[in-house]
This record gives structure tokens, C-alpha cells and sequence, in this order.
């Protein structure tokens, strides 16, 4: 919008045509508001790295235990910890082994391809946590034998703290098992039939109480023909699996598991906010299936770019916003939680946990998504979120208004805002950032705001991303005093590649 090489011109001309965001009641933006989870933004880690990250029997993973309790500390909830992905079709429950956890690995591969644990783990995942942990414990549906997740879920009952379990997820990606794990046929309803089968004799034998998660299906829907969540229900499921905890879905919007794939990878386009709501339209089935289903909807696994990242891309404060996007986003089409994936070595992480090939352990801006909504939500009683339009001249501004409770009329104004300007910005810029002005002020019916910018030097950067002022970077302890920011007359500036929240004071 403005020239770079006029440097006085912004200034004035954007303080005189400061876009306004118009009051809800013109749009009734309120009607259309639903709840948000105070844990939409949860976790996926990869089960072979689990010790990796919580530690041993010998005491926690420092750093993961700071970075969870954190977020307890402001909501009073821990992320969700689904513990799962392609290695926990590889896992086995081992009463005799020795070890935690032992992972066989092979050159060239960053999951294990054989792994086995002991009522330790267990006990690592009972105690190297916050006291209110919840967790989604991952089973072995691959390797087509009904005694390993009969056993897994033997051990978790007896060893594993009831209230830790969320539910039980039977099979991962089941439909894209290759021939190799399903010889057979292998349709939306023998894979049906078997996981109900499976569930029931569990169910008899352990006498379990718990919830299942069914799905954590990896096509996107607009491709999954009938290996599709409303044709689980189709095919019975929430009568048959009792109870129905969730059913979920995974996606990486972008891959770098192939070079045509590869070579498609930007981090300008996952920043992109049109794409960003066209893309995530396609699994309005999927909910809305769930929601008849009377069970919740999770997007179980999920990540900037499958294949375990890419640097530069994934581990980047645009990631970081590109998330913030996407669970408001997502949200709003009634998503219960967005569960991003995480492995030691991989770049779509929020945090490497350990040193591994000699890189420090370390806390990526991506971290920050889970800041973010954590203290926006957390003083928010039963919040609930709709998306604003963004106002003409800024296409892609992705903003979301956020209240205390369901609004009582179409007229009620938001308690907060969040504004995202997901233009890219490069920290090695030679020209300033430009700043985009927006008038709050009718929408929330108040001047008197304050404001908490997310920000860091760029799209790309891999580290420095503040929100208030503050980082969570050195050992997951937060550092830098807090600030809130004015919003003269209700004017706020957001910068391109940076979020604000303002909150009616
Ligand atoms: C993984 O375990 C299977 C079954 O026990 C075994 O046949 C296979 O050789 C193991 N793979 C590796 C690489 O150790
Ligand atoms: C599901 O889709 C497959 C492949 O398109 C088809 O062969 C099969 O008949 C369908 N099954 C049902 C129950 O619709
Ligand atoms: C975002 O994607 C849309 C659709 O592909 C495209 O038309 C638009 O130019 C993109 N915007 C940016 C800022 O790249
Ligand atoms: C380990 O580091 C070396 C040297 O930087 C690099 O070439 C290699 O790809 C890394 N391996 C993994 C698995 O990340
Ligand atoms: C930014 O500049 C630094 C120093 O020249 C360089 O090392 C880095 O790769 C650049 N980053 C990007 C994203 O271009
Ligand atoms: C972000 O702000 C800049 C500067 O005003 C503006 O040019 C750009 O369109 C904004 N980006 C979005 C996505 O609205």
C-alpha cells in the first residue's frame, strides 16, 4: 500500500485513512459466534520420542515440564498431549524389558521402526507432567494383532493414572495402511469392523471405562471418498464405540515428502490467510459429523509441512501466526482442538526437548501460538469466538473477535480482538515495516483499550518473538517485563507478519 522510499507520506496518510472495523450490529457477527476450547491449541508428539520429551523415571525433561506448567499456569490447563503418529503402530507394551522405551532406528529414517516400553513410561507419564496433564494414549492397530493393543491398554489401566487418560486412539492413519500392514482387503468397513471388534473385546477383558478417539484419518476429505468420518457414522460407529470420545483427522497443508511436493513449499503461502479459510472449509462434513455424532472433532496431528518440517518455513514466527490463524479459523468452524505434532528433530516442533546432533535444545517461536491463546483466553469465563470480515483494502488481515460467554444479542460487541496482519515481512528487509492502522473503536464500543502485540523481527525469524514484551525462549522461563500498548482513539497499529490483541479495559 505505501512506498518504502516515502517514508514521512505513511505516517500521515495512514493516520487520515486508518481502515474501521464496523460494529457488530451491522453484521451481526455475534449470532454467528461459537465456543471456543481453552485447549484448542494442543499437542501430537511422535510416541518415539516421547522420553525425549518428558523425561525418564529419573525426573522430568526440564524444559517440557516449564513450557506445559506455563500454560497451566494461565488457564489452569495444560495442552492435551496426544502421544501417537506413524510409531505407535510400531510400539509394543514389554512387561520384561529393561528399558523405558527402546527405539530400533534405520539410516535415513527419523521414526522408529520397532519400539518397546515398560510400565515406566507409565510412570514418566504420571509424574514428568503438570498435575492436571490429560493425554491421549496412541494403540497398535498396524501390525494387525490384537494382543499388542490388548496389551497396551492392560498397562495403561493398571499403571497409568486414571484421570491422565483422555481416551484411547485405536490405529493411526489407518487409510493409508500399505499393503504391507493390511495384505487383505482393507476398506472404510473392514477397517470399521475390526476397531469395533477390537474395542468390544478390550472393553471385556480390561473392563475399561475410558473414551476412544476413532479416525485420525490422513486424506485430505476432499479425496477420502467413503474412508470418511460421516461414513463412520454411516457405518455405526458412535453405536457400537462407547464411549465416542472424538473422532480426528490429520493434515499438513504442505509436504516435503516428495520434490514436486517439495518444491511447492513457501513460507509466503502458508502465511496465506485466504488460502488458510478456503483449505480448512473441507472438513465442514467431518464436524458437522461429529457434532451428530454427539462426540467432539480434533485435528488430531497436524503441522505447517508433513515429512517433519522444513527449516526456515515451519520453525518460523510466520509459523507461529499461521497457527494463531488456524485454530481461530478453526475454531469457528467448530473445531475442538488442533493438536500440532511434535519430534525432536523435527522443525514443525514447538520445542526440541533435548540436544540431538549437536543443536541445543531450544523453544521456536511457534511456541508462542500456545501463549497467545492461552492468556487471551484465560480470562475469558466460557469464551467464544467469530470471525470479522476483514475490512476492504486488506484481504487477507485475519481478524476474530472474542467474548467473555455466549452473547446475549447480535449487537454485543467483543470483549477482545485478535489481528493478525499475515503479510510477510523478512527480518533482513531493508526497507521499514510497514504498519497498517485500524480503528477498533466502533466494534468494541470502547476507546479505553489496551493492546498486546506478538511480534519479532520477521516472518522468517527463528527466534526473538515477544508477545507483551515477553519471551519465553531461555529455558521456557518467561523473561522481559510486561507491556501493554494504547490504542489512541482507538487506533491500533499491526504490522506486517504481526499479531495484536486488544481487550476492552
Ligand atoms: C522389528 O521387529 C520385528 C518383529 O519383532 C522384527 O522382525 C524386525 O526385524 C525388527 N526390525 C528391526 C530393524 O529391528
Ligand atoms: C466406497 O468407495 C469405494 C471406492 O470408491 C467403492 O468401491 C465402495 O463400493 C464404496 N462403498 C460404499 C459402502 O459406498
Ligand atoms: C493468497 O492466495 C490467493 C489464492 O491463491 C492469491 O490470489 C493471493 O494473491 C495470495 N495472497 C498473497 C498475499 O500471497
Ligand atoms: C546431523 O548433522 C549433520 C551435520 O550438520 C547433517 O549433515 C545431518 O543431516 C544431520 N542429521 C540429522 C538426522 O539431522
Ligand atoms: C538474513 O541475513 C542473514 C545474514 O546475512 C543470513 O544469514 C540469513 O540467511 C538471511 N535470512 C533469510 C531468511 O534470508
Ligand atoms: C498489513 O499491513 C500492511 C501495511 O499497512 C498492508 O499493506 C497489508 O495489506 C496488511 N496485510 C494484510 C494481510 O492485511
Amino acid at each position: 500500500m505505501y512506498s518504502s522510499t516515502l517514508p514521512l507520506l505513511p505516517l500521515l496518510f495512514s493516520t487520515l485513512s486508518s481502515c474501521t472495523l464496523v460494529a457488530d450490529r451491522e453484521y451481526a457477527r455475534a449470532s454467528s459466534a461459537v465456543p471456543i476450547s481453552k485447549t484448542i491449541v494442543s499437542l501430537s508428539i511422535e510416541f518415539c520420542y516421547i522420553v525425549d520429551y518428558l523425561g525418564d523415571i529419573k525426573g522430568s525433561n526440564k524444559l517440557s515440564k516449564r513450557l506445559l506448567q506455563n500454560i497451566q499456569d494461565i488457564t489452569g490447563e495444560p495442552p492435551i498431549i496426544r502421544i501417537g503418529g506413524h510409531t505407535q503402530e510400531v510400539a509394543r507394551y514389554c512387561s520384561p524389558c529393561t528399558q523405558t522405551l527402546t527405539n530400533v532406528f534405520v539410516p535415513g529414517n527419523l521414526e522408529a521402526v520397532n519400539i518397546t516400553y515398560n510400565k515406566d513410561l507409565f510412570s514418566v507419564l504420571n509424574n514428568n507432567v503438570p498435575s492436571n496433564q490429560k493425554l491421549i494414549f496412541g494403540l497398535n492397530l498396524g501390525q494387525n494383532v490384537e494382543s499388542f493393543p490388548q496389551a497396551e491398554v492392560d498397562a495403561a489401566e493398571k499403571y497409568l493414572r486414571n484421570s491422565r487418560i483422555l481416551s484411547y486412539e485405536l490405529g493411526n492413519e489407518p487409510d493409508f495402511y500399505g499393503t504391507s500392514q493390511r495384505p487383505g482387503q482393507w476398506n472404510v468397513q473392514t477397517y470399521t469392523a475390526q476397531i469395533i471388534d477390537w474395542i468390544k473385546q478390550i472393553q471385556s477383558i480390561t473392563k475399561t471405562k475410558h473414551g476412544w478417539q476413532v479416525g485420525a484419518l490422513a486424506q485430505l476429505p476432499i479425496y477420502q471418498g467413503n474412508f470418511s468420518i460421516p461414513e463412520l457414522n454411516t457405518l455405526g460407529v458412535p453405536q457400537n464405540i462407547k464411549p465416542l470420545a472424538s473422532y480426528s483427522s490429520h493434515t499438513y497443508p504442505y509436504s516435503i515428502c516428495d520434490p514436486t511436493r517439495a518444491g511447492l513449499v513457501s513460507l509466503v503461502g502458508l502465511m496465506n490467510h485466504s488460502t488458510t479459510v478456503t483449505f480448512f472449509q473441507q472438513w465442514i462434513p467431518s464436524i458437522q459429523a461429529a457434532k451428530n455424532a454427539n462426540t467432539l472433532f480434533y485435528m488430531g496431528e497436524t503441522g505447517s509441512v508433513s515429512c517433519h518440517g522444513k527449516e526456515g518455513v515451519s520453525n518460523t514466527m510466520g509459523a507461529a501466526l499461521w497457527e494463531l490463524d488456524y485454530v481461530l479459523n478453526g475454531a469457528v468452524l467448530g473445531m475442538d482442538g488442533i493438536f500440532f505434532h511434535m519430534g525432536t528433530p523435527f522443525f514443525y516442533s514447538m520445542w526440541q526437548p533435548v540436544e540431538y546432533n549437536g543443536t541445543a535444545a531450544k523453544v521456536y517461536p511457534t511456541y508462542n501460538a500456545l501463549i497467545v491463546m492461552a492468556i487471551t483466553l484465560s480470562n475469558l469465563k466460557s469464551p467464544y469466538v467469530a470471525s470479522v470480515p476483514s475490512p476492504s483494502g486488506l484481504p487477507n488481515m485475519a481478524i476474530y473477535a472474542l467474548y467473555p460467554s455466549k452473547p446475549a444479542f447480535s449487537s454485543t460487541a467483543p470483549a477482545k480482538l485478535i489481528l493478525l496482519n499475515m503479510s510477510y515481512y523478512s527480518l533482513n528487509s531493508t526497507s521499514p515495516r510497514p504498519t497498517e492502522k485500524v480503528n477498533v473503536a466502533d466494534i468494541l464500543e470502547s476507546t479505553n483499550l489496551r493492546v498486546t502485540r506478538f511480534t519479532a523481527a520477521g516472518a522468517d525469524a527463528v527466534s526473538g518473538a515477544t508477545f507483551g514484551g515477553q519471551s519465553w525462549e531461555n529455558d521456557g522461563v518467561v523473561s522481559g517485563k510486561k507491556v501493554y500498548e494504547q490504542a489512541e482513539g482507538g487506533v491500533v497499529e499491526v504490522g506486517n507478519s504481526e499479531g495484536v490483541v486488544v481487550e476492552v479495559i
